[in-house]
């Protein structure tokens, strides 16, 4: 018996609109993943992230396992009880955040030991590891343990590099088990090498999977390498399933890549600029840290239904800002995740009703290069 299932309603050339049913939810898809690395998207309320729009949030296991462990999480309830968000949440399977932050990191086949960034404590991942962490942590979505090189990477370090997470992906394939409810998603690696993509989505296909990620991405290489990969990394997937571009990104990148067949996202864009002055809009980027907006009365973005649009002035972001108040992070993180959310629903509507081409050019007529 499945409890979880994806549906495909509708296609326009290559974007793709549909729904993942699960127990806790349905995910629309394409969707935009909220980041909530240490059981909080950083300064919102879970009901207020969820007023957005969002239907899923992503949860890290580097960080969750470090802090306050895996094991603590489950003994208080699970993930979505312990930060009070009750619908789905995907968890990345660690070897990624390990390689960007842990230290004196040891990879073998096994799999990798590290120091914790935090107090410098030694501990271990391995794909079984990886997959009774995302268990005890109750992920609905269960992301394969992986190995993710910089780019740029020369071509031996990335065949060798994705073959060890083929042989990883297999491994989280029979520790994840047999888990009705919950789903296992491999994630194909590559680099910028169509054949090993192509290699990669076969190994992974060959295992099954429940959802195939594209990793491997928005690691260095540019919008314009990323696009060129993701005209041709997607087609060796499966169309039955979600496919989940990890990472990514600017408003641009991601209606580039739901263009390109993806249906899933995430990015801790939205939330980390908030925090630090910076808002996403129609319009395009507005620094609310630069003293032209000092005596600004209009709102941020005329357009936007978001307590910071609605409330308040250009003036009083830009005050609150250089005044280091808290509510300034705030305000700019739920702008930014409504704006985010705001896109997902109007091109979802537009594959929908299809004039995705239409409403993709009108995005970007509507905006500025630079700041506005
Ligand atoms: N986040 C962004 N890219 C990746 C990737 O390639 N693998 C994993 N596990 N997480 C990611
Ligand atoms: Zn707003």
């Amino acid at each position: 018996m499945s409890t979880t299932s994806f549906t495909l309603h509708a296609t326009d050339g290559r974007a793709r609109t549909g729904v993942i049913q699960t127990p806790r939810g349905e995910i629309r898809t394409p969707a935009f993943m909220p980041v909530g690395t240490a059981a909080t998207v950083k300064a919102m309320m879970p009901d207020q992230v969820r007023s957005t729009g969002a239907d899923i949030l992503l949860g890290n296991t580097y960080h969750l396992m470090l802090r306050p462990t895996a094991e603590r999480i489950a003994r208080l309830g699970g993930l979505h009880s312990f930060m009070n968000w009750d619908r789905p949440i995907l968890t990345d399977s660690g070897g990624f955040q390990v390689m960007s932050l842990a230290e004196l990191r040891k990879l073998t086949e096994d799999g990798v030991t590290f120091r914790s960034h935090i107090d410098g404590s030694k501990h271990m991942l391995s794909p079984e590891r990886s997959m009774e962490i995302q268990k005890l942590l109750g992920s609905d979505i269960v992301m394969a343990f992986d190995e993710c090189p910089a780019l740029p990477a020369d071509r031996d370090r990335l065949d060798t590099s994705m073959r060890l997470s083929m042989r990883w992906a297999a491994r989280s394939r029979e520790a994840f088990g047999d888990r009705p409810g919950h789903m296992l998603f491999g994630i194909q690696q590559g680099g910028l090498e169509p054949d090993l993509r192509a290699e990669s989505a076969k190994a992974l296909t060959d295992i099954g999977f429940d959802g195939y990620a594209v990793g491997g991405l928005a690691v260095g290489e540019g919008q314009e390498a990323m696009f060129a990969c993701l005209d041709h990394a997607p087609q060796n997937l499966p169309v039955d399933k979600p496919r989940y571009l990890m990472g990514v990104g600017k408003p641009d990148d991601i209606v580039g890549a739901v263009k390109r067949g993806i249906d899933m996202m995430d990015c801790v864009l939205p939330t980390r600029s908030g925090r630090t002055g910076q808002a996403f809009t129609r319009h395009g980027v507005v620094n609310l840290k630069n003293i032209r907006h000092a005596d600004d009365p209009r709102p941020l973005d005329e357009d936007c239904s978001c307590p910071a649009c609605r409330n308040y002035s250009r003036a009083y972001l830009h005050h609150v800002y250089r005044s280091r108040e808290m509510i300034s992070g705030m305000l700019l993180s739920w702008h930014n995740l409504q704006y985010f959310q705001d896109i997902m629903d109007e091109m979802r509507h537009a594959i929908a009703e299809g004039r995705f081409e239409a409403w993709e050019a009108a995005f970007h007529a509507g905006r500025a290069d630079g700041d506005i």
